[in-house]
């Protein structure tokens, strides 16, 4: 069974949503180890109460970004993962790192990038008006949130939301988003070609 790494560094549900399907079979991986940038995060209490090994690498504690980078990889690595996601991992990680985990490194972004790349996904795509918003996950490359798209999710937008309900209709989508892609990853049926993602579907 691969083994999973899942990166944290808050809420966690997305993480949640992946240990749930896991553990009910749906999800034919073994998740080795939840790793959290913040010793407060939320999910690091959901992960111990399902069983999974947590470790904490805190973000404050290093002055650099390759310090944390290289204490970061060297925890992921003890646990000798098939696939790394960052589900809800708030830091950006250096080309080093990123070249390390090439095609087994994940991240789960809330818009349908390219559009909105980078951080308040949910107020920017009210403010441009746009009518469809959702989610991607794609593999991660030195170029931020521009890494292989592998699968998307579309949600509408209605003129009465605000940002806390088309977040919420969006995180819906990712709970269901993220646990469908690592089962694909875990069957082998994802396939680079081009540069470009491709999936054999059933
Ligand atoms: C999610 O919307 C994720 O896409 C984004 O941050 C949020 C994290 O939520 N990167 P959670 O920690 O998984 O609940």
């Amino acid at each position: 069974m691969k083994r999973l790494v899942i990166l944290i560094s808050g809420r966690g549900s997305n993480m949640a949503a992946l240990l749930e399907a896991s553990a009910s079979g749906e999800l034919p991986v073994f998740p080795a180890a939840v790793i959290s940038s913040s010793s407060d995060a939320g999910g690091l209490r959901i992960a111990g109460a399902l069983g999974v090994e947590t470790r904490v690498v805190d973000h404050a504690s290093f002055d650099c970004r390759a310090a944390f980078d290289e204490a970061l990889a060297g925890t992921i690595d003890d646990f000798s993962p098939d696939l790394v996601i960052l589900a809800g991992f708030m830091w950006i990680l250096g080309d080093e790192f990123v070249r390390h985990y090439a095609g087994r490194l994940v991240n789960i972004h809330p818009s349908l990038l390219p559009a909105f790349p980078g951080r308040d996904t949910h107020r920017r795509a009210l403010a441009e008006g746009v009518r469809f918003h959702g989610c991607t996950a794609h593999f991660v490359t030195p170029d931020l949130d521009r890494g292989p798209i592998i699968a998307q999710a579309v949600v509408p937008v209605f003129d009465s939301d605000d940002e806390t309900s088309l977040a919420s209709r969006v995180l819906e989508e990712e709970h269901k988003l993220l646990p469908r892609v690592v089962r694909w990853f875990a069957e082998g049926r994802l396939r680079m070609v081009g540069g470009r993602v491709c999936v054999d579907v059933d």
